[in-house]
């Protein structure tokens, strides 16, 4: 997270949400055209190195270039992540962020992409109209894809 918010802020879209003043949640994605943001600087891939060692940045690495290998080749918004605190878990604050950042990528007129390694979060994000396109194992865990089209849009907005 040290490493990906700083690129997403230069190179992407960071969407923050707060509630009685203090940080609810976040969403950082990258928009239609910038397949993946630009590696850290070595200043900060060494950091990560010495504070997780060898053997877990090897494992992230082999995390990105999996998930990597799978980006659609058609050209989209991409979901980097999305967080809400804890304590606001459940209120409407993921939804909130979701929507706010659907509203710009429906307005720039593309589709939508993400990944996910929790099955929980699926009827979150079929809920905003996207749909579960494979379901891949990265490290041996589960990791389902997930990409909205603009029919998927067009269908949800004529069904209000
Ligand atoms: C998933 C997440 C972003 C949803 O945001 P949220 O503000 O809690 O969700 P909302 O209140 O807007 O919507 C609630 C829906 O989120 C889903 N959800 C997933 N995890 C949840 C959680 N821990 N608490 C509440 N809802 C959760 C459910 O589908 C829920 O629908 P339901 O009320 O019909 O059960 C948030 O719970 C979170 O940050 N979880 C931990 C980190 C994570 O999984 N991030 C996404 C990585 S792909």
């Amino acid at each position: 997270m040290r490493a990906l918010v700083p690129r997403a802020r230069r190179h992407g879209e960071t969407l923050a949400l707060h509630a009685s003043g203090r940080l609810a949640g976040v969403l950082l994605a990258a928009p239609p055209g910038v397949t993946r943001f630009p590696p850290p600087p070595l200043a900060s891939q060494l950091r990560t190195l010495l504070g997780q060692g060898l053997r877990v940045a090897r494992r992230w690495q082999e995390v990105f270039q999996t998930l990597d290998a799978e980006r659609p080749f058609e050209e989209h918004a991409y979901l980097a992540t999305l967080g809400v605190e804890p304590a606001c878990q459940g209120r409407g604050v993921g939804s909130a962020l979701l929507a706010r950042w659907l509203a710009r990528v429906d307005a720039e007129g593309a589709p939508a992409y993400l990944e996910t390694d929790r099955p929980e979060n699926l009827p979150f994000y079929t809920r905003a109209g996207f749909a579960v396109t494979r379901e891949i194992p990265v490290l041996g865990v589960p990791v389902w894809l997930l990409w909205r089209t603009q029919a998927a849009r067009a269908g949800r907005r004529s069904a209000f």
